[in-house]
C-alpha cells in the first residue's frame, strides 16, 4: 500500500520535476538549509526536494503540528530533525534554538520564528531566506534595518493567494463540512462571513454543491463584490436567522459571539476557518446561560441544547475546520506543490546570489511567479 507520504510526493509533480533538475544542478551544495515548518507529508516533499538540491537540512516542526510518522521518513532519509511532537511552547523555543545553533546558511522560516531568534545571536555567513506566512512577515517587516538580508515572503505571492487561499481553502472548507456532518449542501442555506480570497472560494464551492449562499462582510466594496458575482448580500442579523450553515473566514476575532445565540436557527451547524479559533466564541457559546445541555465533542462536532430546545452543532470546537477534526488533510496537495516550488525556487535564487540585498521581506520576484506558472502549465498541457 502507497504511504500518504508518498502518495503525496508523486501527487507533487512540480516538485518532482525540479527535485531531478536540482539532482543535476546542485545549487545548494555545500550549504545548510535551517527550517521550522510544520513536519507532515507535504511539507516532507518540500525537504526533500531541497535536500537531493544537495542541502545539508536542519529542521524542526512547529507547535502541535509535527507528525511523528513524517519526522521518521525524514530521519531514515538523512535528514537533521531536531526534537518530535511538542504542544509545549519551551520545548519547541530550544528546538528552534538548536536549528539556529548549527548556523545554517539559508533559513526557510515559518511565521519569523527563526528570523527573529537570529537577531539575539547572529552569526556571519547568514545568505537569507524565504518566510511563509502573512503573519510573519508583519513580524519580520519592522526588523527590515537589523536583518538586512534578501528575505522573500511567500504567502505574498498572486499564485499562494488564488492557488491556496481561493480555490483550495474552498475546496478544503467544503470538504470538511461534508466530512465531519455528512449532510448535504443542496438548498441550505450557508452564510459566509468574510469575502476575502478564502471568502470567496468557500462561498463559490457552497454555490457549486447547490447551496443558497450569503456572504456578510464589514467592507462595503466586498459587498459589491459579492453581490457581483451573484451572491445573495445581506444583513448579518437577518443571515443569521435563516442559516442552516454558519461559516466564518475574516482573519479577525469574535465574529459569532453568545449574543447572536437567540437568533440561531434550531439544527444549524457553525463553523470556522480563519486563523483565529476566537471567529466563532466557542467557551462564551458554550457557557451561554440558554445553553441547557452539550454533547461531547466527539467526530468533531458538539451539539448545544438551547432552554428553548434548539440545538446548535459547533464544528471542531471552532479551529480551523479543514485542519482540524476527524482525519483532517489541509489543502489541496497541488495548492501546496505550488506554493513549495515558490519556495524552492526562492531559495534557489537566493543560494546562486541572483536576489538584490535590499530585497528584505519583499513578496516573491516576478519572474520566479512566472517560472513557476509556466512550469504548471506546461505540466497540465501533459
Ligand atoms: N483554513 C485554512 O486553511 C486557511 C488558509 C489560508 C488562510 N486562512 C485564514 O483565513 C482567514 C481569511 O483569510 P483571507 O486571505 O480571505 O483574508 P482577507 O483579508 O483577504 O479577507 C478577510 C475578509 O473578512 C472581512 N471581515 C473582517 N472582519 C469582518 C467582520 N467582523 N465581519 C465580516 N467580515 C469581516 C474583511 O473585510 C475581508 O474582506 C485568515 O484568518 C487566514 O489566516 C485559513
Amino acid at each position: 500500500m502507497t504511504s500518504r507520504i508518498e502518495w503525496v510526493a508523486q501527487s507533487c509533480r512540480l516538485l518532482t520535476t525540479i527535485s531531478d533538475e536540482f539532482a543535476e544542478t546542485q545549487p545548494f551544495a555545500g550549504l545548510t538549509i535551517g527550517t521550522g515548518i510544520h513536519l507532515e507529508p507535504k511539507t516532507a516533499a518540500l525537504v526533500m526536494t531541497l535536500a537531493r538540491g544537495g542541502a545539508r537540512i536542519v529542521a524542526t516542526g512547529n507547535l502541535n503540528t509535527t507528525q511523528q510518522e513524517t519526522v521518521d521518513y525524514l530521519r531514515d532519509r538523512g535528514i537533521d530533525v531536531i526534537g518530535g511532537p511538542t504542544s509545549d511552547p519551551v520545548e519547541h523555543d530550544g528546538h528552534l534554538r538548536e536549528v539556529l545553533a548549527a548556523e545554517p546558511d539559508l533559513l526557510l522560516d515559518n511565521g519569523g520564528d527563526l528570523f527573529a531568534r537570529y537577531l539575539e545571536k547572529p552569526w556571519a555567513g547568514l545568505m537569507g531566506g524565504t518566510e511563509e506566512t502573512t503573519s510573519g512577515r508583519a513580524r519580520l517587516a519592522p526588523l527590515r534595518d537589523q536583518l538586512n538580508l534578501p528575505i522573500l515572503v511567500i504567502n505574498d505571492s498572486p499564485i499562494k493567494q488564488f492557488a491556496e487561499n481561493r480555490h483550495a481553502v474552498g475546496q478544503s472548507v467544503f470538504e470538511s463540512y461534508l466530512r465531519i456532518t455528512n449532510r448535504s449542501t443542496g438548498g441550505k442555506r450557508v452564510v459566509v462571513f468574510g469575502y476575502g480570497s478564502c471568502g470567496q472560494g468557500v462561498a463559490a464551492n457552497f454555490r457549486n454543491a447547490y447551496g443558497l449562499v450569503t456572504v456578510v462582510d464589514v467592507d462595503p466594496l466586498k459587498r459589491l463584490e459579492a453581490n457581483l458575482d451573484g451572491f445573495d448580500v445581506s444583513d448579518r442579523d437577518a443571515a443569521l436567522r435563516r442559516a442552516d450553515i454558519v461559516i466564518t473566514v475574516t482573519g479577525a476575532r469574535d465574529i459569532l459571539l453568545p449574543g447572536d445565540l437567540p437568533l440561531l436557527k434550531d439544527d444549524v451547524v457553525l463553523m470556522n476557518a480563519g486563523h483565529f479559533p476566537q471567529e466563532i466564541d466557542a467557551a462564551g457559546l458554550l457557557g451561554h446561560t440558554d445553553v441547557e445541555s452539550v454533547t461531547d465533542a466527539t467526530e468533531g462536532l458538539q451539539t448545544l441544547r438551547t432552554r428553548d430546545g434548539r440545538r446548535i452543532h459547533l464544528a471542531t470546537g471552532g479551529h480551523m475546520a479543514n485542519l482540524a477534526g476527524p482525519r483532517p488533510l489541509g489543502n489541496s496537495i497541488e495548492s501546496m506543490d505550488l506554493g513549495f516550488a515558490l519556495q524552492v525556487r526562492c531559495l534557489e535564487a537566493i543560494a546562486r546570489g541572483t536576489v538584490a540585498a535590499n530585497s528584505v521581506v519583499v513578496p516573491v520576484p516576478r519572474t520566479i511567479d512566472e517560472a513557476v506558472a509556466n512550469s504548471y502549465l506546461e505540466l497540465v498541457a501533459g
